[in-house]
């Protein structure tokens, strides 16, 4: 063969064109099809957003009224999967649970696997925002021992959210209106990312013409790790463990600059950002709102700010040009939507999961090529063949 080209990491190989996100990382820009993240955060819808994104434009109300209509035709699980459900142990952790649903989903939507058609593809796509958020509610409700419900028509698609989740049996649930904006607002920040590690796995995985929940759920698996979407929860878990050692924050920029030291401070740093997260910059602001509103007073806040200011005056950091990334302060808001820490990287899910899709989506569309990256041999030169006896 010819030469091979190595970039462990692809730190700078492009794996496609796409036309649904824009980064740019020295100047921190983020868009999605063009429209800036701080625009669509502040005025836009979860859903009009899931929209822009996979169908290329912002929707008509006519197109929105239909999206969603078509949505709550397909609300439904089968019951079936609640034995799935049960067979999993209280501890299981609700990224396995969520990736493993989504991927028994396939059995029981046999029709959704096979897209020939622009047609079946928007069926398949429709099944999945449906019953996604069906699943992530039951992870939870599973967890906290809680009867499985399904949704409220009457309400929008992130109330629904919010009320699959949290309603307790025979209360009388009433969506509050400031967690209602500060979920819209986080599922829309994590809406899409271009090519990072999940996105590229769902986009890999399509290509072989597996169907879609498939390529979901390894995306699902891929998000789970602390270096991509688990850093949410491990960022809440390092705050607590600093703030239980007595909330010595030098100690652990110590700790994070020490080469020995395999603790790096968990929600910094970023492989395209060199300049500020715009997502962080917003989600800062929006933790401060939401404490504020919500009359909740976060120690833990306290001490992020502190590892900031730190962090951005220290030159380990400055020189590599490490800072906050969207999962330093996302932690705080979803504890403060009484969200628990194992969840909030499923809650990462459930907001990018209209990006996988319209990335997919793309993937397919462009008839793109099945994801086979070459490599560079190191192994040994050809051996003689040693009977076992003589090894
Ligand atoms: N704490 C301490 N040092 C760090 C950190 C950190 N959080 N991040 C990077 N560095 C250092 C790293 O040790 C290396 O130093 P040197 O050049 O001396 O060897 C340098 O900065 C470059 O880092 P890298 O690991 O080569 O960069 P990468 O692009 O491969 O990794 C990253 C990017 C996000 C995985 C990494 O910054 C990291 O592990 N951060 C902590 C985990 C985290 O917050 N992940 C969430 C990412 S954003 C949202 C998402 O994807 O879910």
């Amino acid at each position: 063969g010819g030469l091979i080209t190595l970039d462990p990491g692809f730190k700078n190989t492009g794996s496609c064109e796409s036309a649904i996100t824009f980064l740019n990382g020295e100047e921190g820009i983020l868009r999605y099809r063009g429209y800036a993240i701080e625009d669509l955060a502040e005025k836009a819808s979860f859903l009009e957003v899931a929209y822009l994104l996979i169908f290329g434009e912002l929707p008509t109300q006519q197109q929105l009224d239909k999206l969603y209509a078509d949505i709550k035709k397909e609300s439904h699980v089968d019951e079936e999967m609640k034995k799935i459900l049960d067979g999993f142990p209280k501890s299981a952790h609700p990224m396995g649970v969520l990736s493993s649903l989504t991927s028994a989903l396939i059995a029981f939507n046999p029709s959704a696997v096979n897209v020939d058609s622009e047609e079946d593809m928007y069926n398949a796509i429709i099944k999945l925002l449906a019953k996604f958020p069906v699943l992530v509610a039951w992870t939870l409700r599973k967890r906290n021992g809680q009867p499985l419900d399904y949704g409220d028509s009457s309400l929008t698609y992130v109330d629904n959210i919010l009320k699959m989740m949290f309603k307790k049996p025979s209360e009388n649930y009433e969506v509050n209106k400031v967690v209602s904006e500060a979920l819209n607002k986080l599922l829309i920040l994590h809406a899409d990312h271009e090519q990072n590690c999940s996105t590229s796995t769902v986009r890999i995985v399509g290509s072989s013409h597996a169907g879609l929940f498939a390529s979901i759920s390894a995306g699902i698996s891929a998000l789970w790790g602390p270096l991509h979407g688990g850093a949410n929860q491990a960022v809440i878990e390092m705050l607590e463990g600093i703030k239980q050692d007595g909330g010595d924050t030098k100690k652990y920029m110590q700790k994070a600059k020490d080469k020995e030291d395999p603790f790096r401070l968990m929600g910094f740093g970023h492989r395209v950002y060199k300049n500020f997260d715009p997502r962080a910059k917003i989600i800062k602001k929006s933790a401060d709102d939401v404490l504020n509103s919500l009359g909740i007073e976060d120690p833990v806040l306290d001490i992020a700010k502190g590892l900031e200011k730190e962090a951005l005056e220290d030159s380990y950091f400055v020189d590599r040009k490490l800072y906050p990334n969207v999962d330093f302060y996302s932690g705080i808001i979803y504890r403060a939507l009484g969200i628990p820490t194992e969840m909030f990287t499923v809650m990462f899910a459930l907001g990018r999961l209209p990006g996988w899709i319209a990335q997919w989506r793309e993937m397919r569309l462009r008839k793109e090529p099945i994801g086979r990256p070459r490599q560079v041999y190191i192994g040994e030169n050809h051996r003689e063949f040693k009977d076992i006896n003589n090894r």
